[in-house]
């Protein structure tokens, strides 16, 4: 069970709201809350204006008023941290306490799908009409019901900067793709020049969705239904963006498909997730190689340097 404490800087002319969250940033790092989300799970897109969707506005500009939210597997520290928020920042804030169901954090995936602009390419819903600029590539995806959206939207960015940024260093010749959603990385995969493309996911609509969406964007990728990482071969590549207790469950079976100094991609968590994460993959043999993140959503880059994984 995880609680969600939600911040939001009230609406006021005596003060700028950036300027209110930034101090109350720097007052929860002080206290040692550096796990903080910018924006939350379903809600970032009502921060948001038409002309910001339509230009695909930076995260930063974004999120410079967008609420700032807590999660801890305990109501009470949330409660507490509330009530020293309160007496620090008089009428300024508000505060929100909600529990999230595990089935709502996995299905959290907003369908308002917003245009996402990466380096190398510009990603939109099918059938958008806002035209392409200059320089990149487009790719239209079936966003499905909810299977890649805005709330979520900034591990998927992270996750694709990552990708644009190392897949040359790595030159992969095989993907695995674990919980691929809509098949957005099968897909820039296949577009970087990759060829052994293969996903899992545990729904069968999402099978069907991404197994469309690599169709439609011409690339050959095969999505698989399963829980499981059964193959028997390994990767040079394996991505994942799931939910931590998902992510732990499946460190043995990612570790064992993955090729000797191969990469291992892991995303969908915060930084106060992360040291378990870590000790875990160190355990099969996975060493540290970065980190990323974009608004409080951690990415780990893993390599299997060591024999014993
Ligand atoms: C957060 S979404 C990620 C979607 C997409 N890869 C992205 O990053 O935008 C996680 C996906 O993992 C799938 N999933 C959850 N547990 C899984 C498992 N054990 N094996 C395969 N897929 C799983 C869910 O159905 C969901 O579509």
């Amino acid at each position: 069970m995880t609680f969600e404490l939600k911040i939001s800087v009230k609406d006021d002319q005596r003060y700028l709201a950036s300027d209110v969250k930034q101090m109350m940033i720097d007052f929860l790092e002080a206290l040692g809350r550096t796990d903080y989300v910018e924006g939350y799970i379903d809600g970032v897109s009502e921060e948001l204006s038409a002309l910001e969707i339509a230009t695909a506005t930076t995260t930063e500009e974004r999120m410079s008023t967008a609420p700032v939210v807590l999660f801890d597997d305990r109501r009470d520290t949330l409660v507490n941290l509330a009530e020293v928020m309160k007496n620090q920042f008089a009428d300024c804030l508000s505060f929100a306490i909600s529990e999230i169901s595990d089935e709502s954090w996995q299905s959290c995936w907003n369908p308002d799908f917003v245009p996402l602009q990466t380096q190398k390419f510009f990603i939109v819903p099918l059938g958008h009409g806002m035209s392409t600029p200059v320089g990149l590539e487009r790719v239209e995806i079936d966003a499905g019901n909810g299977a890649f959206g805005t709330g979520q939207h900034a591990t998927t960015r992270a996750v694709i900067q990552v990708l644009e940024k190392r897949i040359k260093d790595w030159q992969p010749s095989s993907v695995l793709d674990v919980g691929t959603g809509t098949g957005i990385y099968l897909i820039l995969a296949g577009k970087l020049g990759l060829s052994k493309l293969i996903g899992t996911e545990i729904s069968d609509d999402l099978v069907s969705l991404a197994s469309s969406n690599c169709q439609m964007c011409g690339v050959d990728a095969t999505v698989l239904r399963s829980e499981e990482i059964q193959f028997e071969f390994q990767f040079d590549l394996i991505i994942a963006n799931i939910l931590v207790p998902v992510l732990h469950g499946l460190m043995p079976q990612m570790a064992s498909h993955l090729k000797p100094k191969g990469a291992l991609v892991l995303a969908g968590f915060v930084e106060k997730e992360e040291g378990a994460l870590l000790r875990l993959a160190a355990s099969y043999g996975l060493d540290l190689e970065m980190t990323a993140q974009e608004t409080g959503w951690r990415v780990l880059v893993l390599r299997k340097m060591s024999m014993n994984g």
